[in-house]
């Protein structure tokens, strides 16, 4: 990607947010503390939620007008608005010269995300989206742990992302929670998924599913499955990864020892001659903890958006990354509504 703005020189990067209602403050506080970032300018319809930030960073300017941003002298907007907006938003911030950072998913459907891949592309511009889990210290040790051949043969994964709340009323739970695990598995594995398959249960409001169990099958013959919910009384966010040689948790809740490798496996016998000799080999070994640093991952991602802004980088998960995870959650709403079918992911 060509981005001609400015020198790989560290300056500092005039930003605006748009949106400060759940999201976008946790945003606005980043770009607040990073040195590299002018936090410029925030919008909000909200003039309650324009008064909170007031309160917060009394030197940002505030509006309710997106055009008024767009028209300022901001490099880049930060885009945390509902789902269903962030097409025509981000559209608007490329076609004003803007690099956007649009956060998960980054569209509602692949003909928008196809759209801004290829404004961004066009206009020489960063289009990133908020995979936040791609600057997870532990999410980057469990892709190493997995690059590096030391858990063996990936067998298959396991996600879990439930809680109660926050129920949405214009998404289900698949767009809602399942872009963090399919950014996840996909960043780990370095696999776009072949097929995905899925089934759900709108229980509390009609037609919005608030429970979901996602099959993805991936090249190599490995499988994930993913469970979203806003409908669990225990708050759950936790990776399995099975390979031939170890075994790995990955649990966001816990505080400090977020991942644990399991020196575990199940052997074949080289030969056996009789049913009687024929015995599996169950490994039982170590546990290990690897330290993960306890940097914030949204502190990470946007600094790599600032980075990339400056110096014409790729952001690691760019428009493209943004649009296959909208793809794989097309073809799961897809197969959702089909009674769970295999759903073939276009690419
Ligand atoms: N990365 C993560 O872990 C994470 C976590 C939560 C939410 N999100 C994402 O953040 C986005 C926002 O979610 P939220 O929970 O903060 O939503 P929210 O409803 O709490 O806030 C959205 C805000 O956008 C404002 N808004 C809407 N349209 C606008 C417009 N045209 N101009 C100006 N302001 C406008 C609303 O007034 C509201 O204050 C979603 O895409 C969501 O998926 C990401």
């Amino acid at each position: 990607m060509a981005i001609q703005n400015g020198s790989s020189a560290t300056r500092q990067v005039k930003v605006g947010v748009l949106g400060a209602g759940y999201w976008g403050p946790k945003l606005i506080r980043n770009f607040q503390e990073i040195p590299d970032a002018d936090m410029a300018v925030v919008c909000d319809l909200r003039k309650d939620r324009l008064s909170h930030i007031q309160e917060l960073y009394p030197t940002v300017r505030l509006t309710s007008s997106y055009h008024e941003l767009l028209e300022s002298d901001v490099e880049a907007v930060a885009i945390a608005t509902p789902i269903l907006t962030h097409h025509k938003l981000a559209k608007q911030a490329l076609n004003a010269g803007k690099h956007v950072l649009v956060e998960k998913p980054l569209t509602a459907n692949s003909e928008e995300a196809e759209d801004l891949v290829q404004t961004a592309e066009r206009n020489g511009l960063a289009l990133m989206v908020g995979h936040t889990f791609e600057y997870n210290p532990a999410v980057e040790c469990l892709r190493k742990l997995i690059s590096s051949g030391e858990l063996g043969r990936i067998y298959y994964l396991n996600a879990t992302r439930v809680n109660l709340g926050i129920f949405q009323r214009d998404i289900n739970v698949v767009w809602d929670l399942a872009p963090h695990d399919v950014s996840i598995l996909m960043y780990i594995l370095g696999m776009i998924p072949v097929t995905v398959s899925a089934r759900g249960g709108a229980y509390v409001q009609p037609k919005v599913h608030d429970v979901a169990y996602l099959t993805l099958q991936f090249p190599n013959d490995v499988l994930a499955d993913v469970r979203v919910s806003w409908l669990d009384p225990c708050k759950i966010r936790r990776i399995t990864v099975v390979g031939s040689k170890k075994m790995v948790v990955y649990d966001d809740v816990e505080a400090t020892e977020k991942i644990k490798i399991y020196d575990k496996g199940v052997d074949m016998p080289p030969y056996s001659d009789t049913l009687e000799e024929f015995h599996l080999s169950y490994r039982y070994g170590d546990i290990t903890t690897p330290a993960i640093s306890g940097v914030e991952p949204l502190r990470l991602e946007c600094q790599h958006f600032l980075d990339c802004i400056r110096t014409g980088e790729r952001p690691r998960s760019d428009g493209r990354d943004g649009l296959e995870v909208v793809r794989i959650l097309e073809a799961a709403t897809r197969s959702l509504l089909n009674g769970g079918t295999g759903e073939r992911i276009r690419l």
